[in-house]
C-alpha cells in the first residue's frame, strides 16, 4: 500500500515567533494563519524493508533529511511500531523561493505517517505531532482559517473552513538567495536579546482575539490592520536582536509601501512577511488581476505566484 498526502503551506497573519520549549517546538504564544491553495507539498509513503530512504525535490542529500529522519524516529518511538518507510517528497513551488515549505511538507508526513500505520489520531493528536517537525505545520494538517492553541502541549484547531472566506494571495518574489538565518536560531536570539520580546508576547492575545473576530465576520480592514501591525511587530523584535537579523531586501519594502499606496487608492490589500525576503499579498479575488499586476511592476520584483487561499488537505491511499 502507498499513501499519497498533498497538503498546502499555510501564511500565519498572527506570527509564531518563539518557543517556550525548543526541543519539542513549543510556541511561547498562539497564531493564526490561512491556507494557501497552490502552494502545495507532494509526499508519498509506503513501508519499506531495511532503513528509511527519504527523497526531498528527487534528491537524498536535502537539507532538510536529517529532519525528517528525526520526526520518523520521534513516530516510531512514540506510537511504538518499526517499520521503516520510503518517503518522496515534492513541492509543486520552487524551492528556491525560500517560501516555507516545512510547514506543508511535516503536515503531510504527520497525517501519511497517520495513515500507513493505522494510528487513528484525532485532530489535536495529529496537529500535535506534525508541530514536533515543525512549529507551523500544526497548522497545516487542516485547510482554511486556522489557530495554534498554546496549552502545555500547543495544537491547531480550525476558526472557520476554506469556504467560509476566500481570500486571493499574490506571493512577490523579491530575492531567490538562502535565508541568512533559520527560523529556530532567529527565535532564539530573539527571546534572548531582543527589548522587545516580552512586549510582544503580552501584546500577542490582543492580536488574535482581532483577527479571530476579522475572520469569523469577513471584515477584511480589520484583517488589514491587525495582520500588518503583528508582521511589523514580528520583525521589529527581530530586527533588533543582537546581532540583529534583517530579513527584508530593498524590494520587500518597496512592495510594502507600494500596498500602502494601493490601500490609499481605495483597494482592498494588506501585506505579511514571514523570516524572509517574500511578500504575501491579500486582497479580495475581484481585485486579485489588478493588484498582481501593480506588484509585478515594483522594481525589484522577480516574479509573483497567485494562489487561493484554502488548503485543504487531500489523502490517497494506493492498494498494493
Ligand atoms: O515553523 P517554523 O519554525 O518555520 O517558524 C515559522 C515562523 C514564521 O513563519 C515567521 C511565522 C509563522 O507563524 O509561520
Amino acid at each position: 500500500m502507498q499513501i499519497r498526502v498533498s497538503t498546502s503551506s499555510n501564511i500565519a497573519l498572527v506570527k509564531y515567533w518563539g518557543k517556550s520549549d525548543a526541543a519539542i517546538n513549543q510556541p511561547a504564544a498562539g497564531s493564526l494563519s490561512v491556507g494557501l491553495d497552490a502552494l502545495r507539498t507532494n509526499t508519498s509513503i509506503s513501508t519499506h524493508t531495511g532503513a528509511d530512504e527519504i527523497s526531498i525535490a528527487g534528491k537524498s542529500d536535502h537539507d532538510s533529511i536529517a529532519r525528517v529522519k528525526a520526526f520518523v524516529d520521534h513516530c516510531r518511538r512514540s506510537f511504538r511500531f518499526t517499520e521503516h518507510f520510503l518517503i518522496e517528497s515534492r513541492n509543486n513551488f520552487p524551492t528556491a523561493a525560500g517560501l516555507a515549505s516545512s510547514a506543508s511538507g511535516f503536515a503531510a508526513l504527520a497525517i501519511g505517517i497517520n495513515r500507513m500505520m493505522g494510528l487513528d489520531l484525532d485532530s489535536v493528536s495529529l496537529s500535535r505531532l506534525a508541530r514536533r517537525g515543525s512549529g507551523s505545520a500544526a497548522r497545516s494538517v487542516f485547510g482554511g482559517f486556522v489557530e495554534v492553541i498554546p496549552d502545555e502541549d500547543a495544537y491547531a484547531t480550525v476558526v472557520s473552513p476554506a469556504d467560509h472566506w476566500q481570500l486571493s494571495v499574490v506571493v512577490a518574489i523579491t530575492d531567490e538567495g538562502s535565508k541568512q538565518i533559520g527560523s529556530t536560531d532567529a527565535m532564539n536570539r530573539t527571546a534572548k536579546t531582543s527589548p522587545y520580546y516580552q512586549n510582544w508576547l503580552s501584546s500577542h492575545a490582543e492580536d488574535l482575539q482581532a483577527a479571530r473576530r476579522a475572520v469569523l465576520d469577513r471584515d477584511f480592514d480589520l484583517l488589514a490592520g491587525i495582520s500588518e501591525f503583528n508582521c511589523l511587530k514580528m520583525h521589529a523584535a527581530i530586527m533588533t536582536s543582537r546581532p540583529p537579523v534583517i530579513y527584508w531586501s530593498a524590494a520587500t519594502l518597496a512592495v510594502m509601501q507600494k500596498v500602502q499606496a494601493l490601500r490609499d487608492e481605495g483597494l482592498p490589500v494588506f501585506f505579511t512577511v514571514d523570516a524572509g525576503p517574500q511578500v504575501k499579498v491579500f486582497t479580495l479575488p475581484e481585485h486579485e488581476g489588478a493588484v498582481a499586476r501593480e506588484i509585478q511592476g515594483v522594481h525589484g520584483v522577480l516574479w509573483t505566484i497567485q494562489t487561493n487561499t484554502g488548503g485543504d488537505p487531500v489523502v490517497e491511499v494506493i492498494p498494493s
